[in-house]
Formats: structure tokens, C-alpha cells, sequence
């Protein structure tokens, strides 16, 4: 059976996609998915390609039992090809998507927010934490892990693993 890819984009790829993605690797190594499922996550913005994670994403993220192995890239068109579902944070990085879509024969179907996967304030942003305090960190952490459960969900009702 062919993989699914899965792509969580942000701005910098420093705080809310990483998280993203390790909060999710963990819930699909937790129901014995990893075979099945690629994950990966990138950012639109070239600032950081390169760097680990914001320590402030790190750490907040450790105190809730996730480790951050990532390294910072950017999103590129290709990744059209690549992944089945492209996941924004917010509508910014959604545009942002959207406007490196290639011409012929993707739909941008394959691009959903994050949050439409949150039954608490459905199809809102993932506020950036970067400008922030520490409460900022734990509340993206939060939207993660709600949302990302019921991306899962959505994945395990779609496909027959
Ligand atoms: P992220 O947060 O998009 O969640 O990784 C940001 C990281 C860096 C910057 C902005 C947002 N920046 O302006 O450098």
C-alpha cells in the first residue's frame, strides 16, 4: 500500500509546523501507523531554513512529552507532487501555498488549515507564538494536539489501514 504524505506548513518552520509534526508522528507511532504514514514540515519563509526549532517551541513542547528533531526548510512547489495533504496554519501561509501551486493537474483540495480539524473554533488560524509570552507556546500546543486528533480521525475514516 502507497504511503500518505503529510506536510504541516508555517511561516518560519521554527515554532507552530514542527510542533505539528512531532505532536502528530508521536499520535500515528502511538496507533502503530508509521508504515503508512510520512510526515514532514516546512515553513514559506526562507529566514530559517537550516535552524532547529525556537527554544521557546523546545521546551514547551518537552514539559508536554514531545521531543523537536527537526530542521528548518522551506516549503517549495514540488511539495505539491510529493504530499497528499498540505496543512497551513493560518490563511497566510494557506495564500501562500496556493500561490506556488504548479499550473497543471493539482487540486488545491489537498491543502486544508489546520484548525479545520478543531472542533473549538473550527477553521481559525494557529496563532503565531513568536512575538509572545510563554502562555502563547502552551496555547499552540494545545490547538495541536485537539486538532491533530481529529486529523487523525479524518485519516483513519478516509483510508483503510
Ligand atoms: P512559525 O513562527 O511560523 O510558527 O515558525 C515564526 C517564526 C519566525 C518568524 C515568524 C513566525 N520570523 O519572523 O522570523
Amino acid at each position: 500500500m502507497e504511503k500518505i504524505n503529510v506536510l504541516f506548513v508555517c511561516l518560519g518552520n521554527i515554532c507552530r509546523s514542527p510542533l505539528a509534526e512531532a505532536i502528530f508522528t508521536k499520535m500515528v507511532e502511538e496507533k502503530g501507523l508509521s508504515d503508512q504514514i510520512n510526515i514532514d514540515s516546512a515553513g514559506t519563509a526562507n529566514y530559517h531554513i537550516g535552524e532547529r526549532p525556537d527554544p521557546r517551541t523546545i521546551d514547551n513542547a518537552r514539559a508536554n512529552g514531545v521531543e523537536l528533531l527537526s530542521r528548518a526548510r522551506q516549503f517549495v512547489s514540488a511539495d505539491f507532487e510529493l504530499y497528499d495533504y498540505i496543512i497551513p496554519m493560518d490563511d497566510s501561509n494557506l495564500q501562500n501555498i496556493i500561490k506556488l501551486k504548479p499550473d497543471s493537474g493539482i487540486h488545491n483540495y489537498k491543502v486544508i488549515k489546520m484548525r479545520k480539524f478543531d472542533p473549538e473554533q473550527k477553521g481559525a488560524d494557529v496563532p503565531d507564538p513568536y512575538y509572545g509570552g510563554a502562555q502563547g507556546f502552551q496555547n499552540v500546543f494545545d490547538i495541536l494536539k485537539r486538532s491533530n486528533e481529529h486529523f487523525i480521525e479524518h485519516l483513519l475514516n478516509e483510508h483503510n489501514f
